[in-house]
Formats: C-alpha cells, structure tokens, sequence
C-alpha cells in the first residue's frame, strides 16, 4: 500500500487530497500545524501535529514512518497578508518547505507533489496561460512559490528527488458528500463571500474594481473544483513513478468567469439575492488569469470533471448551507 504524507491535510485543498487518496486506497498520515486548518477535516488517515519549521518534529515524523511520496500543501496564501508581511511568507512556504526536502532526502523519500499557483505569472501576457508563460511573480506570495519550483528543479539534478509542481488557478467547490468545504477566517476568496451574502452572513460582499477592460468591467478567474485538483494530484502522483525530473502543471478549467458572472450565477443556483457595493480594485489582482492547461491533459490524461461555474457553485452552497467546520 502506498505510504502519503500530506503535509498541510487539515486545509482546504490537502483535506480534500486525504480522502481521495483514502479512497484511492493509500495509507495516508496528514502533517499539519492546524494554523489555518481544521481538527474537524482530519476524518481519513493518521494525524501529526506539528510545523514544518520544527526540524526535530519533522526529523522524528520521517524517522517512525516510512512514506512512499509527499504531497505538499503547507502555506501561506494570502496575496495581500504576502505584501505586508513578506518574511512569514518566506519563513513559511521557503525555509519550510526547504526543511522538509531536506527531511525528505535525508529518509530516501524521492517523490513529491506541490501545491503551486497560477499567482507565480504574475501579470500575464495572454488571454490563456500555458507554462511556458514568463514567470514574474507581483506578490512575495507567488515569489515564494516560485522560488520553491526552482529549488525542486536544483533538487532534481542534485539529489534526483522527482516533483510535479501543480501551478492551482482558483480552487473553489466543496466535496460532493459535503464533509469537508472551504473554511477560512478571514474569508478572502470570491465565492465563499458571495455565499455567505446569499445566508446573510459576513459584512456585505465587496467588488474589487468594475473599471477592468474585461467584458462587464470586473475581473476574469479561472475556476478549478477541489476534486480535480485532487484527481490531477493522483495522475501526477503515479506520473512520478516512472518518470524523474521536475515537472510543472497548470490547473485550470480554460474557462474565464467575471465577479459578476459569479454573483450571476450564485443567484441562480441558491435562487436568494445577492447585494454588493462596488469598492476599489484591490491591490496584486491582475485583470484576467486563465489557464492553458493542455500539458496536463497530454502528460497526465488530466481533464476537469466539473464543467462550467453553476456546478462549482452549487457543491460550494451545499457546504456554506451545512458547514461541519
Ligand atoms: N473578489 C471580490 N470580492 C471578494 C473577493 C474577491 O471582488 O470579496 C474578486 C477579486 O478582486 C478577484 C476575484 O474576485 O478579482 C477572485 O478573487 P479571490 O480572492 O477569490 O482569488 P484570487 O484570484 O485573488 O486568488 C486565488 C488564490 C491565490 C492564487 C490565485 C491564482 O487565493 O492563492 O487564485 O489564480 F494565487
């Protein structure tokens, strides 16, 4: 059976990833140091607490264990809490993850998996992106996550340590059986506060700018379900056994939604009015971000299972209306 560490499986997207490897039939062990995540998502696997800034903790969780490959979502991920405070985002998703390979290397573990974002394109060029777009993060965010693809690629030559950088355009959605969703506090992401407007929750839903030359004048998002993210952590996962190196994946559905077109299609599904007032643009939001995910579907056989906003959206309202967390 093979052995996952999941670093970061008590958050949205690594919870997510423990069940579909549970189910997947894996032996999973979740590492995680519960500052964003959730005690209540840890319902499949062996849990650890603990930091991947704690060298010993993580020195004696690869000595008890024998892990097979690592899946790595531990981070901070905020763009905006990145430009503040740009040394806890290098402390955390650099220096933390730097321990962890080194933890890695040292037990003989040679596979991982990480959880990059679309963030480290900075502005882009094109209306659709593919890898071979410039990589010039605007954000210690994406710079921290880049700076990380080009340690696995050093790793790669160095040592052989065999990665799939995943590079997440916007996850949203929630588990079909709806034990697990996005929880955050605060709340930054589109789709959870239009929700949470429909139940009448939170302090009123903003719009980050409408003056954007986009179609109805407010930003273009690609947004990716959970799930597939979490089948694409598989295929890439078994990728890794027969292939070395250190490769990269868009994970985009190719398809570009405005706010607006979100709130449109949250009114439909949850049939409640959705209120919002118009606010400044908000600082590091590039105009228009979507993926060009071809790479993936040719290498990985990965396709999107979910097709189209209302059935993202209609996941996400059957968790916001039944949160275990
Ligand atoms: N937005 C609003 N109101 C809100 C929240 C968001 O108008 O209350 C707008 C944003 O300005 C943006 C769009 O909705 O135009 C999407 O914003 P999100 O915060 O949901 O997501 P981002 O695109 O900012 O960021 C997400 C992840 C990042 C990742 C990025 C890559 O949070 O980690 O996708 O595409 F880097």
């Amino acid at each position: 059976m093979t052995h996952v560490l999941v670093c970061g499986g008590a958050g949205y997207i690594g919870a997510h990833m423990a069940k579909g490897l549970a189910y997947a039939g894996c032996k999973v062990t979740v590492f995680d140091n519960l500052s964003t995540g959730h005690r209540a998502a840890m319902l499949w696997g062996e849990f650890v607490e603990g930091d991947l800034l704690d060298r010993i903790a993580l020195g004696e969780l690869f000595a008890t264990h024998r892990f097979d490959a690592v899946m790595h979502f531990c981070a901070l991920s905020q763009v905006s809490e990145s430009a503040r405070d740009p040394y806890a985002y290098y402390r955390n998703n650099v220096t933390g993850t730097l321990n962890l390979l080194e933890a890695m290397r040292h037990a003989g573990v040679d596979r991982l998996v990480f959880s990059s974002t679309a963030a480290v394109y900075g502005v882009p060029m094109a209306d659709h992106v593919d890898e071979s777009h410039p990589t010039l993060p605007i954000n210690p965010y994406g710079a921290s996550k880049l700076m990380v693809e080009r340690m696995l690629e050093d790793a790669a030559g160095a040592y052989g340590l065999r990665s799939a950088a995943l590079r997440y355009f916007n996850a949203a959605g929630a588990d079909p059986d709806g034990e697990i969703g996005e929880s955050h506090a605060p709340e930054t992401h589109l789709i959870p506060n239009v929700l949470r407007n429909a139940l009448g929750l939170g302090d009123g839903l903003l719009i980050f700018g409408d003056d954007y030359s986009t179609r109805d004048g407010t930003c273009v998002r690609d947004y990716v379900h959970v799930t597939d993210l979490v089948a694409a952590h598989l295929l890439a996962m078994s990728y890794l056994n027969n292939h070395g190196g250190a490769h990269r994946f868009n994970l985009g559905s190719g398809s570009g939604y405005t706010v607006m077109e979100v709130i449109e299609a949250a009114r439909k599904v949850t049939g409640k009015p959705i209120s919002f007032s118009l606010a400044p643009r908000r600082a590091g939001d590039p105009q228009v971000l979507v993926a060009d995910s071809k790479r993936a579907a040719e290498v990985l056989g990965w396709r999107p299972s979910y097709e189209g906003m209302p059935a993202i959206i209609e996941s996400a309202w059957r968790w916001h209306c039944n949160p275990r967390y």
